[in-house]
């Protein structure tokens, strides 16, 4: 089973709120995931440490066989985000953007 997304015990505090707690999750590539949760559950959080623009506190993960803490650039060559913010043209293929 190739792996895309896998995390360790990845935590993040903001001084005493626990925003991210401890989460192991495997995604496999090709896989679709949704990552469901009220508001302040932690997705932002998450999706953050996963992009390497937000250090854990404790733990990591393994994107594509790199791991966030040592090899974040490698990753940044790899991934695309759209944020709910975004807005892309509607007339825009994936590769042009
Ligand atoms: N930079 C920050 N400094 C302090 N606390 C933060 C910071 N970013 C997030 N938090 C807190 O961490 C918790 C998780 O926030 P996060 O934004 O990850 O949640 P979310 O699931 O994305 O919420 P939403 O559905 O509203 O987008 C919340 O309690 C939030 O207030
Ligand atoms: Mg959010």
């Amino acid at each position: 089973m190739e792996l895309a997304i896998q995390t360790f015990n990845l935590l993040k505090k903001f001084n005493n709120i626990k925003a991210v707690n401890n989460i192991n999750l495997s995604i496999k590539k090709g896989q679709l995931f949704s990552l469901l949760g009220p508001n302040g559950a932690g997705k932002t959080t998450t999706i953050n440490m996963l992009c390497c623009l937000l250090k854990p506190t404790s733990g990591t993960a393994i994107i594509m066989g790199y791991d966030i803490l040592k090899e974040p650039f490698k990753i940044k060559e790899l991934i695309g985000v759209s944020p709910q913010e975004t807005f892309y043209q509607n007339t825009l293929t994936v590769g042009k953007i």
